[in-house]
């Protein structure tokens, strides 16, 4: 598997995940009040595997290199994609500062938990596609195979830093979780 393929499998992932919070946010507007614990689940996903595991691959390892490699040309799509980036990380912090209101009933905690919940979900189907259908296809055409190897290698490191093929089981098992905890409501 290409380092871009292993990214576009852990999007999978990532995308089971957007799509229980979809369905989350779909019963907020309803008025339906999916548990704390499924949040709690959310955002456990969403720091360790979304953004700790696999944003930091793209933006620290794969990012860096590729700025380097074009010399500032790529500059504009890789701001836009470290931006959409850091915003998801915003809005899973004030989701996580919404919990403790929503829990108790707090109707302006419930509004603002929909609100991020509902950009979140939105910023990062776009950065997904984008990265999936434009993003990746040219880096696998501007990498040389050494860069490539190097890359992986940097990946690897970082994997098994976290916990390795372990850590993916765990994260597909959490996601499973919160889904069916979900879904029994
Ligand atoms: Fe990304
Ligand atoms: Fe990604």
């Amino acid at each position: 598997m290409t380092i871009t393929e292993s990214l576009s499998k852990e999007h999978s992932l990532i995308l089971q995940a957007v799509a229980c919070l979809s369905n989350a946010k779909d019963k907020l507007e309803r008025y339906e009040r999916p548990p704390k614990e499924f949040f709690e689940m959310a955002l456990e996903f969403a720091g360790s595997f979304a953004d700790k595991y696999h944003h930091f691959k793209e933006e620290f390892l794969m990012f860096g290199l590729l700025a380097q490699k074009k010399e500032g040309t790529l500059d504009g799509p890789i701001s836009a994609l470290r931006f959409e980036h850091e915003r998801c990380r915003e809005f899973v912090n004030k989701i996580a500062n919404s919990l403790e209101g929503y829990t108790g009933g707090d109707e302006i905690a419930t509004v603002t938990l929909l609100e991020n919940l509902a950009a979140y979900i939105s910023i990062l189907k776009r950065h997904i596609y984008t990265e999936d259908h434009v993003f990746f296809n040219m880096v696998d055409q501007v990498l040389s195979e050494n860069e490539t190897n190097a890359l992986e290698l940097q990946f690897q490191k970082e994997e098994e830093k976290m916990g390795g093929r372990d850590f993916f089981n765990t994260s597909e098992k959490l996601v499973f979780e919160m889904c069916f905890l979900l879904g029994k409501r």
